[in-house]
């Protein structure tokens, strides 16, 4: 599951670690405590490999062969995960992990996200500027290297920037003179703290997809849905310098030999088979409480509901109407509908699975567990007050900070003009320091293309005149910043008009003037420039509506760590483990299938067949193309297939979340057998409290990822390459 950007820091509680029992799918675990922790039921549930083979910091190991996804060479998270799969660095991942990038690639003429793209040769594969994929060398705890080095009397404030000092410090002694990338990252909410030493490639070169009617089928309407039949897959290429190690992208460059790279199986999955996903989970909240759900619930989820939906509707509206624009706007649009969908999705769930009554639960035996014992009483007595003072504000506040936030910000151009602020400064002070514009000035200039390739003025047009109307309507006057009052006596209430006059008369919204301008550029110019003038005003109103819903949620990161400590202190027998945040978790389960409610049975496999029932001509989600269905038709299926059937997707019981998305499915032999891509709709809450029942993991299956590519696409320089267990 991709990572999507909305997130705000709330506190955490996981239920079914209160329980003596934790079902073994529950758990991102932290491979460097594989051995200790989760070995011996590994092996009973399936696995074939030794410890030291899957996780090894002195020898090569199965770790070695999954990345995290990153547009940074210095990254602190991931959006997605990949798995080297040949000895010539040649790795996958899901396809709309790569769909931002295959979007970036295309254009009316090369319509890749539309029709596929296949390098049939390393000279075709395609460079890209931003992505780069980290090697985990290895995990070290260091808690006690922070701990030790805080005296007890520092406030809060200094304690945490001390704490950010010695994490820095401990980064750079492992950096081996910038050789690795170094985070130290904090566990169970500030109670530990762990160390992550990676290499980072940033030659990473797009090799294949196939087109969205494959990778993308079903598109949002089954997206975080079960049953599911989309081949959700797409194809990069690790590259080195001539030496190996990392380099940024050159001609000279070669295919990264990879220390390990995962088999591939053919023989398919029974239900009940081991399965452990290895991957970036990027974010849950299974400690959350009940007061920070019931904020989620009331205040936050349906923000941004409606926020994002509206500006879906509108963008939907443009891009439908003309293919440039649907390419311009494919990967934003499917990053929105994915989070959308999601808030959809767990504010039923926490409502259906009666999440907050079970968090309550917890909280009750908690404050059981203190009463009586002034060691207790004295340490956690005020913990869960605490939440309930905090979020007893937090949601006034936070409702103008996410109106400015996805409403007032969401025109690109109120982003893209505050970008020429730092400008306008150097060319109000051109006496004294005569050179700075200019510089500055050739940056500008060479961001135009890309901002522009992406850019259709008359759509940010219709968002700024649909979102400000919608922060108008829902955001009481008195809430509301002065310029914006302004604004609204101005045109009359009248968003449209006020839109239509900024984009008139702006610079902003067309290449040809900011090329003008720069030509002639003039300070006065900038500051009159309407979209110039609103987007200084709306940084302005987003700072101080950040700072007071920051304010609100003071206390709560101590509270949040303390919870942890005494639930943790609670269950001396029980294990647990840290939520995701994006570093490397293993998580083992089985395949499995379920029963989503009163009646229903979901098995555990898609078919080809399920693909060809679902095709609607007249619904772009659901097209199917002529060459799969002739495939289908001759049940030419190669070795992929079995019986006259080829399966397309499959379920697991895995606990994954977002970030995850493209990690490898490993069967009990080290070998792949699928790509984790979602979750599903009856356990959307499964974020913030895993439902063993009912939570699955949705994977698209090792066979058909291999079946398009060599069927489909005919792309047998890449099969070729991988290492196939029949
Ligand atoms: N729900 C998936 C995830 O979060 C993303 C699937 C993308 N597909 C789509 N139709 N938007 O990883």
């Amino acid at each position: 599951m991709k990572k999507f950007i909305l997130m705000i820091l709330v506190c955490l509680l996981g239920l079914t670690n209160l329980f003596a029992f934790t079902p073994p799918d529950e758990g991102m675990w932290l491979p460097m405590f594989v051995d200790r922790l989760n070995y011996t039921d590994m092996e009973k549930m399936g696995l074939n490999l030794t410890a030291e083979e899957i996780y090894s910091i002195n020898n090569s190991s199965l770790k070695d062969a999954i990345v995290g996804l990153s547009g940074s060479a210095t990254p602190g998270g991931y959006f997605c995960t990949g798995e080297i799969v040949s000895d010539q660095g040649l790795l996958f991942t899901n396809h709309h992990c790569g769909y931002d990038i295959i979007q970036q690639h295309s254009s009316l003429e090369h319509d890749y996200l539309k029709d596929g793209f296949w390098a049939k040769s390393f000279a075709e594969e395609l460079k890209n500027d931003a992505l780069s994929v980290s090697f985990l060398i290895r995990m070290d705890d260091v808690t006690d290297s922070i701990f030790g080095q805080l005296s007890d009397t520092l406030s809060d404030a200094d304690r945490n920037s001390e704490i950010r000092k010695i994490r820095s410090e401990l980064a750079e002694n492992a950096s081996e003179d910038g050789k690795y990338h170094v985070v130290v990252k904090s566990f169970f909410a500030g109670n530990e703290y762990y160390r992550f030493v990676y290499q980072v490639y940033t030659d990473v070169r797009f090799v294949g997809a196939p087109p969205s009617s494959i990778g993308k089928y079903g598109g949002d309407t089954d997206n975080w849905m079960w049953p599911r039949h989309t081949g959700d897959f797409s194809i990069f290429r690790v590259y080195s310098g001539p030496d190996g190690s990392p380099a940024d992208y050159s001609e000279e460059n070669v295919p990264l030999k990879p220390k390990h790279h995962l088999p591939i199986s053919l023989k398919g999955v029974e239900k009940g088979d081991f399965a452990m996903i290895w991957g970036y989970p990027g974010g849950t909240d299974r400690y959350m409480t009940s007061y920070a759900l019931q904020f989620q619930q009331d205040y936050f989820a349906p923000a941004i509901i409606e926020l994002l939906g509206k500006r879906l509707e509108i963008m939907k509206e443009d891009m439908d109407a003309d293919r440039e624009v649907g390419i311009q706007y494919a990967s934003d649009y499917a990053g929105l509908a994915n989070g959308w969908k999601y808030y959809i999705g767990q504010s039923r769930g926490v409502k259906n699975l009666k999440v907050i009554d079970k968090k309550k639960q917890i909280e009750e035996k908690f404050t059981k567990w203190i009463e009586g014992d002034t060691d207790r009483e004295e340490k956690y007595g005020k913990v869960l007050s605490d939440f309930e003072n905090a979020y007893s504000t937090i949601g006034s506040a936070f409702k103008p900070f996410i109106y400015v936030n996805l409403a007032l910000l969401s025109p690109t151009i109120v982003d893209y003009s505050q970008e020429f602020a730092q400008y306008l400064e150097q060319l109000k002070g051109i006496k004294e320091n005569p050179e700075a514009p200019a510089e500055t000035a050739a940056a500008l200039r060479e961001g135009i293309d890309e901002h522009f390739k992406d850019y259709n003025a008359p759509t940010d047009q219709k968002i700024m005149a649909g979102l400000y109307k919608m922060y108008h309507d829902n955001i009481p006057v008195e809430q509301q910043p002065d310029f914006f009052k302004s604004l609204t006596k101005k045109y009359k209430g009248d968003f449209d008009k006020m839109a239509q006059d900024i984009f008139k008369n702006s610079v902003f919204a067309s290449k040809e003037k900011v090329e003008e301008f720069l030509d002639k550029p003039k300070a006065r110019k900038l500051e009159k420039d309407p979209a110039f003038v609103l987007s200084s005003d709306v940084m302005e109103s987003f700072m101080g509506a950040m700072g007071q819903y920051r304010a609100t949620q003071a206390g709560i990161g101590s509270a949040e760590k303390l919870f942890i400590a005494g639930l943790r202190e609670m269950n001396p027998d029980k294990v647990f483990y840290p939520d995701a945040n994006s570093t490397m978790r293993l998580s083992y389960g089985s395949v499995q299938d379920y029963y989503p409610a009163d009646a229903i049975h979901y098995d555990y496999v898609t078919y080809l067949k399920g693909v060809m029932e679902k095709e609607d001509p007249s619904n772009d989600e659901f097209i199917v193309e002529s060459k799969l269905k002739e495939l289908y038709e001759a049940k030419d299926y190669g070795r992929y297939g079995k019986d006259g059937k080829l399966v397309v997707g499959f379920l697991t019981t895995n606990d994954i979340t977002g970030g995850n998305s493209g990690s490898p499915v490993i069967n009990g032999n080290g070998e792949l057998i699928g790509l984790a891509f979602d979750g599903n709709w009856e356990a959307m809450s499964g974020d913030i409290a895993f439902e063993p029942e009912l939570q699955r993991t949705i994977c698209v299956d090792a066979r058909y990822v291999l079946f398009i590519i060599d069927k489909f696409a005919g792309a047998t320089n890449l099969i070729k390459e991988l290492t196939i267990i029949q």
